[in-house]
């Protein structure tokens, strides 16, 4: 596999650590944050019983905890686990071994499991169907798979070793076990104009960046979801979210 040593990573903070490790004063990633958390609540209306594969920090377990979800969340980095019960004192954080192989949970046990900034590393790798069937075996029958993954079509990667993958390539990899529903676009990999001046004049303001993000949060998802297949093609990448299905077994 080639994802990056996260345990180097744990101790810079909840988003820090998890987002874009250079942004230390933490605008970027409170907007990215609030992009994907803004697309990804309204899926989980009907969970009852969430797994968090990959959970880093736990950025989004109290959030899911609020909605009255049963939470649980599994990380390969022992550092971000301990971080993460340090930063959610109430929530379920365990470490997993085995690069994901094995998820310390019996069948059928949760109904919706969410993957954020992890199958990037593993989609098309050699254990990429074998970590698929795992998260399959503990999700109920046609539970969900909700995944935020970048993707590109300009053969790049971005910077902490993601493969290069298509919105095809995730399609094509998921099939066997899941059915997409969806695959929506959440957010350019590089920001536009308006976010750059919006962080810029936030370090300056912070008042403003609180009254503004919700605005410049949509701005992000509306501006990836107008770009045409020429703009695509030459982006390095960008954040996709992909809403899928178990398929049912026999
Ligand atoms: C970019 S961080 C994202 C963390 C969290 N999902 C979020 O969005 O805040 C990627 C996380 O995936 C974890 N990870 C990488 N490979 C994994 C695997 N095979 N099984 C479980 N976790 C894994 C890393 O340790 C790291 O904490």
């Amino acid at each position: 596999m080639t994802s990056p040593n996260w345990d180097q990573y744990a101790n810079l903070g909840m988003l820090q650590a998890v987002i874009d490790p250079a942004d230390s004063q933490g605008f970027k990633n409170r907007l990215i944050d609030r992009v994907q958390w803004r697309l990804l609540q309204p899926k989980l209306a009907n969970t009852k019983s969430l797994l968090d594969f990959g959970c880093g920090t736990g950025r989004f377990a109290s959030r899911i905890g609020d909605m009255g979800i049963k939470y649980a969340g599994i990380d390969t980095s022992e550092n971000m686990i301990y971080t993460a019960k340090k930063i959610n004192q109430s929530s379920d954080f365990q470490f997993a071994d085995f690069n994901g192989l094995e998820i310390p949970f019996p069948d059928n046990y949760f109904d919706t499991c969410i993957s954020c900034g992890v199958l990037q590393y593993i989609i098309k790798g050699e254990d990429s169907q074998q970590v698929l069937a795992e998260i399959y075996r503990v999700l109920q029958p046609e539970g969900r798979l909700i995944m935020i993954e970048q993707a590109s079509r300009s053969n790049q990667k971005s910077g902490l070793g993601v493969r290069s993958l298509t919105e095809a390539d995730y399609q094509d990899e998921l099939s066997r076990l899941f059915t997409v529903k969806s695959i929506s676009r959440v957010r350019s990999g590089e920001l536009s104009r308006l976010s750059n001046r919006f962080l810029k004049i936030s370090k300056f303001l912070p008042w403003l960046f609180n009254l503004g993000l919700d605005y410049v949060a949509q701005q992000v998802t509306d501006s990836i979801n107008r770009a045409d297949d020429f703009k695509l093609y030459k982006l390095r990448y960008f954040d996709i979210l992909i809403d899928s299905n178990a398929i049912l077994r026999n």
